[in-house]
């Protein structure tokens, strides 16, 4: 159907009160199981990067994968550059075909943030079509090339988020509350919702302007996911539970067959162990049908 970025999937799922689930792939077999799942179930799509597997791929060999999946699928999909931490590569993904970028420029000053953030903006702006998502605090753990130590995760401050989000003119806001990348230690996290609920008053209160991000979401129980979704969160980072999910099916996989060689069992394998962990997040949420 349609190539998208996220802020416009974003804003009606802010609307309704519903997440679209942003998916880090590392190959293009997960590109399309994850395709494969949405559109099973009709939900709006974020296929998202980080940077080694960008670069490992190659981001036009992604766009254009991407932009035939995605012009062939009834469903909107959006490809988002996930915390990307370098000012020259956001724009690089953004001129290959990327439609949403992340420039992660947290671990920097506030003014240094604002002032990365807003020049990633202005060159995606200047595009055409293409959206930023910004982040402001620190989500602790690791995803990709970004290592954030526990002790160093620093949440995000509500009125410091309203200036960010002026002053960098970003489209999708990332505000660190407390979630975690990679597997909780707790089943428990200890989790800001009242963090959460300021900032989407603060932000979105008169009308959906900068919809909100939720990172970490590997580990966190249904009930917490969706109630960060009734908070405002609507942009639902998963990546750690996909590379799970592929490493144990190509296990099981080789494990049981020791003696076959025939790598497109292992894919098919592979495929279906991705699309039923996108199953299970579309179902939490709430996205099913809404594209
Ligand atoms: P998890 O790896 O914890 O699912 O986090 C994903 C994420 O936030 C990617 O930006």
């Amino acid at each position: 159907m349609s190539l998208v970025n996220a802020k416009e999937m974003l804003v009606k799922a802010t609307e309704e009160k519903y997440a679209v689930g942003a998916f880090n792939i590392t190959n293009l077999i997960q590109m399309e199981a994850v395709v494969e799942a949405a559109v099973n179930k009709k939900a709006p799509l974020i296929i998202q990067t980080s940077v080694t597997p960008s670069k490992f791929l190659g981001p036009r060999v992604l766009a254009i994968v991407y932009k035939t999946l995605a012009e062939s699928a009834p469903i909107p999909i959006c490809l988002h550059l996930d915390h990307c931490t370098d000012v020259e590569y956001c724009k690089e993904c953004a001129d290959a075909g990327y439609t949403n970028i992340m420039i992660d420029a947290s671990k920097q000053a506030f003014q240094e943030n604002i002032k990365q953030t807003k020049e990633v903006c202005d060159y995606c702006h200047s595009i055409g079509g293409i959206s930023v998502e910004g982040e402001l605090g620190t989500v602790s753990g690791i995803e990709d090339q970004v290592k954030v130590a526990e002790d160093e995760a620093a949440l995000c401050d509500p009125e410091q988020a309203l200036k960010f989000v002026d002053q960098t003119g970003i489209d999708i806001f990332a505000p660190a509350i407390g979630t975690a990348h990679g597997v909780y230690k707790t089943k428990n996290p200890k989790l800001d919702f009242d963090r959460l609920k300021e900032i989407s008053d603060l932000i979105n209160g008169d009308e959906i302007k900068v919809p909100l991000v939720i990172h970490g979401g590997t580990g966190l129980q249904p009930d917490v996911s969706k109630k960060l979704v009734s908070l405002g969160g609507s942009k639902f980072n998963v990546s750690t539970d996909l590379k799970h999910a592929l490493i144990d099916a190509t296990h099981d996989y080789i494990s049981s067959h020791r003696d076959e060689y025939n790598p497109g069992k292992i894919d098919i394998a592979v495929r279906d162990a991705i699309i039923n962990r996108v199953y299970y997040w579309i179902n939490i949420l709430g996205c099913e049908g809404k594209a």
